[in-house]
């Protein structure tokens, strides 16, 4: 597990990106990457959408875009200050302090998630992926992009030291083992040479689907506590 796959250690790492991410950020994920893949979300003007580890709030700002009803949650008070000097704090993004693993919403609560460059910190991103599925409707979309794995031995060694990059064999079983359907993989790209992104666009099961259950019983519903927000 890479040192950033730890809760404490990644507070601490935004609260001194948090000062130069909106600067450093474009290289690798940039308005362009943002906006493609929000267009395969198929958000409507009405749905309630949850951006999870929004961050400053550079796809949040994308996701205003399509609806006005949006919940922001992020577990970086430094990082979330600035996306609160973006938007406030209570006018069309209503944003929570929390953490992926646990989301504070109620089941079948919201219409869409989405989710960007935030899976590489999460400790356990199958159980995060397990409330992604728990909060949103049955039927209903979520959008995750992360890190791709680098193709050469010594960048493989040094993104494992660091943090969570997956290739689209890791992606589906992680999709799937959280009990998702329909699950699809794209790579972006900023710029050749630049770190790819893998994005993963998935559909939570409706009573209709056919879900291997056996695979969800030996992983586990990770232990939240639901709360209304
Ligand atoms: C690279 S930034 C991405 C920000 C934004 N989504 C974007 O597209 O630019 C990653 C964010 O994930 C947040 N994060 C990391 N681990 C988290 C967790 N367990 N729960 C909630 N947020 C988390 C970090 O605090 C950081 O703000």
């Amino acid at each position: 597990m890479g040192i950033l796959e730890d809760k404490a250690n990644a507070r601490l790492f935004y609260k001194y990106l948090s000062q130069v991410y909106d600067r450093v950020n474009p290289f690798i994920w940039n308005a362009e990457m943002r906006d493609e893949a929000l267009r395969e979300l198929d958000i409507d003007s009405t749905d309630r959408v949850l951006d999870v580890g929004c961050g400053t709030g550079f796809a949040t700002k994308g996701l205003l875009q399509y609806s006005k009803n949006i919940h922001g949650l992020d577990q970086s008070a430094h990082q979330m200050k600035r996306a609160f000097n973006k938007f406030g704090r209570t006018d069309d993004v209503k944003f929570h302090r929390g953490d992926a693993e646990r989301l504070p919403f109620a089941d079948d609560s919201f219409d869409a998630i989405w989710s960007s460059g935030s899976i590489e910190y999460w400790p356990n991103p199958i159980a995060a992926l397990c409330e992604f599925r728990r909060v949103v409707k049955p039927g209903n979309r979520v959008l995750v992009v992360g890190p791709d794995y680098p193709d050469s031995w010594l960048f493989q060694q040094l993104a494992d030291a660091i943090m969570l990059f997956y290739d689209e064999a890791e992606a589906q079983e992680m999709f799937e083992t959280a009990g998702f359907v329909d699950i699809e993989h794209h790579i972006q790209q900023a710029h050749p040479g630049t770190p790819r992104a893998i994005t993963t666009i998935a559909r939570a099961p409706t009573a209709s689907d056919t879900v291997d259950t056996s695979v969800q019983q030996q992983v586990g519903d990770p232990a939240v506590a639901p709360t209304n927000d």
